[in-house]
């Protein structure tokens, strides 16, 4: 009887019909690895379109690495707070984000969303019911691991090699060969094209690009498209404009889709990384985050600053850079209200529901993000307000500089804008603004730090302090000349750390290596009781 009573409630707070949600994530993309950020070197025309047409979030922070930020978009909650926050899960680990945190897709199936799920998982695998099918999607093709080969989806890392390529539990073998955003980009545009409208859509498409894949070739790219980027020199960087190039067009063709289906009128778009860009090398990769420090998996701006937008009919003021302070986490709550979800009744979150705030451009709730504590790492960092403070840093300080490539050589496209997939289905629905506009937001969501003279920092020997709203790129330490807000930084970051639970990490399985089960990454932890020789 309560079921019926509750989902009255719920309908009743919905003024309007629910929205589609439609949640595109790139994998590893840099801050620099967009048009809208001021590259030039690398067209993304379909994510400019559709970046200036809604809201550039400019102020935007994920946290540094995969599983973590992943936990924190599924749950709303900082990863200190579910046991994610030191480095991924692997394949062969006996671990995922924990059962009793309810997720996105669980709260969006209570109110009527079908769910579907393309592309990355990556919050644990070893048993069924860590899996997205049974944690809210009703559909998924993609992967459960880290990362894959675009072609053979194969996932070699730690001390295994598998295949991780799957239609919903089953094998998917027969798309072997076959380019995973381009996978991933047909199977949108088939649950779009199936779906039934009278209900409302939450469409999550987390891409394989642009993370690199295996040692042997990391970065993977049809070849008939490396010809197009002939101008960029370093070929491991002109092999990564190809594999962006797949995902830009792949927004375009999705959003196509939506608009061709009459969904894209009541949809919320979102496109965001799900961490800062490793780069010149870092994980075998190539991304940018210039002008920004660092990179993905450190707590550096470049690593934690996040490249994103949302677009939807529904924002009251569009086409406009966003200040507001906004976290990965706060996605749930915000699209939980769109949702017409009574938000205030969700308890123990740390993502706070902006959808006004965006919408309508008032002031944002947010004044404070932790971007993580990592007691292994031994590493840590809040902003509060405009303040940075950084404890400790990752990788015994080998990646706390400044990477290029800067991207700004050659001219910006903005023909080839107005000319996008993208921008043809906003036109359509009056909703594509002109050529001056995307100029405009572009050069003003440009981050220029040529100006700053340095003031050293070195947070292995002590905790460091930027005030990031006049030093984005982290050049002037001010823990010194700041003692007053150096110690009141810290005694947040101390009342934060309070609140954390240890992290569940857990050594690797060797039951779990796919050379048992027919060389696939696999669901290991279902079979305890069997000899997994046996099964194979
Ligand atoms: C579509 O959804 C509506 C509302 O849930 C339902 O009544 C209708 O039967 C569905 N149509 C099809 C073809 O499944
Ligand atoms: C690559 O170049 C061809 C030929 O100039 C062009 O038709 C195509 O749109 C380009 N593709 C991308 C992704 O830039
Ligand atoms: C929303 O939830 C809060 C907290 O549970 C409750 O006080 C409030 O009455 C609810 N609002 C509506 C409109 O149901
Ligand atoms: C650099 O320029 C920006 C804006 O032009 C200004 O706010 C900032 O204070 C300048 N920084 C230095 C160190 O001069
Ligand atoms: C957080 O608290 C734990 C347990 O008291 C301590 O070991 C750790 O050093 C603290 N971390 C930070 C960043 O303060």
């Amino acid at each position: 009887m309560l079921f019926p009573a509750v989902l009255f409630i719920s309908l009743s707070l919905c003024k309007c019909d629910r929205p589609n949600i439609v949640f595109i994530i790139a994998d590893d993309l840099g801050w620099n690895d967009v048009g809208f950020h001021g590259l030039n070197q690398i067209p993304t025309p379909n994510m400019d379109a559709l970046a200036s047409s809604g809201i550039l979030l400019h102020n935007y922070y994920v946290t540094p690495i995969c599983t973590p930020s992943r936990s924190a978009i599924m749950t709303g909650k900082y990863p200190i707070h579910t046991g994610m926050q030191h480095t991924v899960i692997f394949g062969t680990e006996p671990r995922g984000l924990p059962l009793s945190e309810k997720i996105l897709p669980q709260y969006l199936k209570d109110v009527g969303y079908k769910t579907h799920l393309i592309g990355k998982w990556h919050l644990g695998s070893y048993k069924k019911k860590y899996l997205p099918m049974y944690r809210g999607f009703d559909s998924h093709v993609g992967f459960w691991s880290g990362k894959i080969d675009m072609y053979d989806h194969t996932n070699q890392e730690k001390n295994y090699w598998g295949f991780d390529f799957r239609k919903g539990f089953s094998v998917a073998h027969d798309l072997f060969g076959h380019y995973a955003t381009d996978i991933y980009t047909n199977e949108a545009i088939k649950v779009i094209n199936s779906h039934n409208k009278s209900e409302p859509l939450f469409l999550m498409v987390s891409h394989s690009a642009v993370h690199s894949g295996n040692p042997s070739e990391p970065i993977r790219a049809p070849e008939e498209l490396l010809a197009n980027f002939t101008h960029i020199k370093d070929f491991q960087r002109q092999k990564f404009a190809a594999v962006l190039s797949k995902l830009d067009e792949s927004v375009g063709e999705v959003v196509d889709a939506l608009q061709t289906r009459g969904l894209l009128e009541n949809s919320v778009v979102i496109f965001t990384t799900d961490n800062g860009g490793p780069a010149e090398g870092f994980n075998d990769n190539r991304a940018s985050n210039y002008p920004l420090r660092g990179v993905k998996n450190t707590l550096w701006e470049g690593g934690v600053r996040g490249a994103g937008f949302l677009w939807s009919p529904l924002i009251e003021k569009k086409s406009r850079i966003s200040k507001q302070m906004f976290h990965l986490v706060d996605w749930l709550p915000t699209l939980l209200c769109v949702a017409g979800l009574n938000v205030s009744s969700l308890q123990s979150l740390d993502g706070i529901d902006q959808w006004e705030a965006l919408s309508k451009d008032l002031k944002s709730k947010r004044v404070s993000i932790l971007h993580n504590i990592d007691d292994i790492y031994g590493s840590a960092a809040i902003t509060v307000d405009k303040w940075k403070l950084l404890k400790g840093t990752n990788y015994n300080g080998a990646w706390d500089g400044w990477y290029g490539p800067s991207g700004r050589e050659g001219n910006y496209d903005a023909g080839a804008v107005q000319d996008a997939r993208a921008a043809r289905a906003l036109r359509a629905l009056g909703l594509m603004p002109d050529l001056d506009t995307v100029l405009k937001l572009r050069e003003e969501a440009t981050v220029k730090c040529d100006n700053m003279s340095h003031i050293p920092c070195n947070p292995l020997k002590s905790p460091c302090l930027f005030n990031i709203e006049e030093d984005p790129c982290e050049m002037r330490n001010l823990a010194d000349t700041e003692p007053t807000i150096l110690r009141s930084m810290l005694e947040e970051l101390e009342i934060m750390n309070k609140t954390a639970i240890p992290p569940n990490n857990k050594p690797l399985d060797p039951r779990g290596d796919p050379k048992f089960w027919g060389q696939v990454i696999t669901n290991f932890g279902d079979y305890e009781n069997l000899n997994a020789n046996s099964l194979c």
